[in-house]
């Protein structure tokens, strides 16, 4: 686990930053931390930090459940997951499977409500509020993800 305390917004635009360097196609981030903790401002500030150019723009996909980034100057895709809709309902028989583990990077908010299809090994993310700023715990499920949280 690595924990990084009282992280303002350029602090974690600078982890993103850090992580950026590492990810490749198929990897899966999961961002747990309460409405407003930054999960989304992460996946953004790591969109950017990834290559893409500024038009692109980021958001909760909240009523899509999941948003796509292509192009735009990335080297491969981002499947972006916002789950709160699918609480009590779940993942399964809608085809998000395509989207994880597979052509692209995918980044999960609320990822406690699709754990259904989710696969056991992912880099875990926690925001959590520490005042004006947000503390940013990182942990790693499985070999690939624990060399990642190594190198960061
Ligand atoms: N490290 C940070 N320090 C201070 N404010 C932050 C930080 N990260 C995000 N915020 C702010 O918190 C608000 C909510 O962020 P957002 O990323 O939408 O949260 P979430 O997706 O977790 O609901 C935004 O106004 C954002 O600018
Ligand atoms: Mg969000």
């Amino acid at each position: 686990m690595l924990i990084f305390k009282q992280q303002t917004l350029a602090d974690s635009r600078k982890l993103a930053h850090r992580l950026a360097g590492f990810l490749s196609a198929g990897d899966l981030i999961l961002l747990y931390g309460d409405l407003g903790a930054g999960k989304t401002t992460f996946t953004r500030d790591l969109v950017q930090e990834l290559g893409a150019d500024k038009n692109i723009i980021v958001n909760s996909p909240t009523f899509t459940v999941m948003q796509q980034y292509t192009g735009h100057g990335l080297a491969f895709p981002v499947y972006h997951f916002d789950a709160y809709r699918l609480e009590g309902i779940g993942a399964a028989d809608q085809g998000f499977e395509d989207y994880i583990g597979t052509d692209g990077l995918t980044l999960v908010e609320w990822p406690e409500y699709m754990s259904d299809i989710l696969p056991d090994h992912y880099l875990k993310i926690t925001f959590t509020y520490a005042g004006d700023s947000r503390n940013i715990d990182f942990s790693a499920s499985g070999s690939h993800y624990e060399r990642i949280l190594k190198a960061l």
